[in-house]
């Protein structure tokens, strides 16, 4: 048997190059390798407010993204998260043994609080991390394939597991973090300080898998860059580095074959090449997602609902044995 990745993308956005450089180009190498489950977690996307319309489109776009981007149903199992109950169910037991303390200490949860602002964050925000630590225990998952803003996640999800095998005896695997290091966090094309994001204000932080070939071109054109005008790929130059990054990820060419190329050459060449880079990468991506039917990927999603749904039942049948629960 393989060993077991699961990972998942909330459908609350507009997926952009950091998801794909960051989870989903990941999940396509690993999938031969592994055991592979992804889940459109539209769950975890209700933990701020969504437009159901908007939100079911959303689930369904998610999920279009993974197929064409390369997730094969035959190798991997693509799923909703709501279409299997047992993720509530686990995360309310886990809930009880986690502590407040734990989820208060979470970066993305006081970044998205301090958006909504304090008063109107939801409780569902705050819990968010319990509801991902159960979907990925569940599956007795051993790698979780991710972006470096979900790494603290992950370590909360080790933490719960060890703490509720000590106290009730060996049920979960402790899951460990997938990243690549040039991939596991893009930052945004307006400010290299920040990752680039669903939820930036505004649209030129980001480059959507959505975008078109004139919104590319307009949105590298205005891509902060940094002092002096060579190519280099540096630490002192971190939104150049974040542009090579790019470059060099969807292109396959080296940051050091880059460096060179661009020698003697500023900006602007450099500039031009990137929006072709990007565009060759969106325009094959963007022709699969229009082909696939909403049927059919549904018909995928359900599916892959039915496969995973006897793992999930098994695993929760387990721990409510174990805590006490009259089967
Ligand atoms: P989400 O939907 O915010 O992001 C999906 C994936 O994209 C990665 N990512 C990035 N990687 C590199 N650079 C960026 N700028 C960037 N922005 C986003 C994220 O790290 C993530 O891998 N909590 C998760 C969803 C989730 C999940 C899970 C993941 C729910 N349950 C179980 C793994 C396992 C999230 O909010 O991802």
């Amino acid at each position: 048997m393989k060993p077991r990745i699961f990972s998942g993308i909330q459908p609350s956005g507009n997926l952009h190059l950091g998801n794909y450089l960051g989870a989903i180009r990941n999940w396509v190498k690993l999938q031969d390798q592994y055991d592979s489950i992804f889940c459109v977690v539209d769950m975890h996307a209700i933990t701020v407010p969504q437009d159901p319309t908007e939100l079911r489109r959303r689930t369904i776009e998610v999920a279009k993204v993974y197929l064409a981007s390369g997730i094969d149903p035959k190798k991997s199992t693509p799923f909703i998260q709501s279409h299997i109950s047992e993720h509530a169910e686990l995360a309310w037991i886990l809930n009880t043994i986690a502590k407040i303390p734990e989820l208060e200490k979470m970066t993305q949860f006081k970044d998205k609080a301090q958006k909504a602002g304090k008063e109107s964050a939801s409780v569902g925000l705050f819990d968010y991390p319990i509801l991902m630590a159960s979907d990925i225990l569940l599956y007795d998952t051993e790698l979780v394939p991710v972006g470096k803003d979900q790494l603290q996640h992950i370590e909360l999800t080790r933490t719960l597991a060890e703490r509720f095998n000590k106290k009730f005896g060996e049920t979960f695997i402790l899951p460990k973090a997938f990243t690549t290091k040039e991939s596991e966090n893009i930052m945004g094309l307006d400010d290299p300080t920040k990752k680039m994001s669903k939820s930036a204000s505004s649209e030129y932080n980001y480059i959507a898998l959505t975008d078109d070939e004139e919104t590319v071109r307009r949105k590298i054109k205005k891509a902060v860059t940094d002092s002096g005008s060579e190519i280099v790929y540096s630490d002192d130059k971190p939104a150049l580095k974040n542009l090579i990054n790019i470059y060099s990820l969807l292109s396959e060419i080296s940051p050091k074959e880059i460096e060179k190329k661009y020698v003697g050459k500023g900006y602007f060449d450099f500039k031009n090449d990137l929006a072709d880079v990007v565009i060759n990468f969106l325009q094959p991506l963007q022709k699969k997602i229009e082909e696939l039917s909403d049927e059919k990927v549904l018909k995928i999603l359900e599916d892959g609902a039915k496969k995973v749904q006897p793992i999930a039942k098994k695993k929760l049948e387990e721990v409510k044995n174990k805590i006490g629960f009259i089967g």
